[in-house]
């Protein structure tokens, strides 16, 4: 009997001797991870990915306009949208890719409507076109009155994002499988816009050596 409870003693402060250890080693993981940054981008990551269909990389961000947001007019800040249609977009393409991303690209942004203070804004975006290292988010803003329950789309945007690997290079990312007529037709057209894009780049930086 006194062996048994023995063994069990021991069988005990092994146990807990392990679970201290991995709270430990959890603990150091963390410290590690803020202290370089980003600790979801401590993840190790998939090297080869198969095509990911649109939905996966689909993210939704809303939020309460709230007078910290406010431009002199009492309306929301364009800038305030645009970091959160730029957050939106990121996210759409680090959940495609998996990988850390920077913005490369960020097309027209209309503002249709103002948005208000007190308005709940939800952004949302999905990957539209892939190339190599780039990708192309589609993102639309929608803004509701809340006690009205009106809701305007106030903009679509399409910005292009490019994934880098640790040392900050483009890396490839993973094809894109669209899953209806849609999202075929959208990333036809997104191939074109991704070629109108590096067209009007390149005339620019003629024109910008012309001036020199
Ligand atoms: C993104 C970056 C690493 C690309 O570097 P690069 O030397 O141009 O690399 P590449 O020529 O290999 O281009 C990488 C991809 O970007 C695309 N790209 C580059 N410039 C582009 C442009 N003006 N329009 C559209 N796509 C563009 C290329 O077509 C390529 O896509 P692909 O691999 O799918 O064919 C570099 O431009 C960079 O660091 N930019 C700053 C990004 C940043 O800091 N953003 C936040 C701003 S505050």
């Amino acid at each position: 009997m006194k062996q048994i409870l023995h063994q069990m003693v021991q069988g005990m402060i092994y146990f807990h001797s392990q679970i201290q250890d991995r709270e430990k080693s959890k603990i150091s993981n963390q410290k590690s991870a803020i202290k370089n940054g980003f600790a979801s981008y401590n993840l190790p990551v998939p090297t080869k990915l198969g095509p990911q269909p649109v939905s996966a990389s689909r993210v939704s961000i809303s939020q309460l306009m709230e007078p910290a947001h406010a431009n002199l007019l009492g309306n929301v800040h364009g800038g305030h949208i645009m970091k959160l249609v730029d957050e939106a977009g990121a996210l759409a393409c680090m959940k495609h890719s998996r990988q850390r991303v920077v913005t490369v690209v960020v097309d027209r942004m209309t503002f249709k409507h103002p948005i208000k203070i007190g308005d709940l804004v939800t952004i949302t975006a999905e990957v539209s076109y892939v190339g190599h290292t780039s990708m192309e988010v589609e993102v639309s803003v929608e803004a509701e009155n809340p006690t009205s329950r009106q809701r305007w789309h106030t903009n679509t945007a399409y910005l292009v994002y490019v994934a880098l690997d640790e040392k900050g290079k483009p890396v490839p990312v993973p094809p894109l499988l669209p899953e209806n007529d849609f999202e075929r037709q959208r990333m036809e057209q997104g191939a074109a816009r991704q070629a109108y894009r590096l067209t009007q780049d390149e005339q620019t930086e003629l024109q910008r050596s012309a001036k020199k």
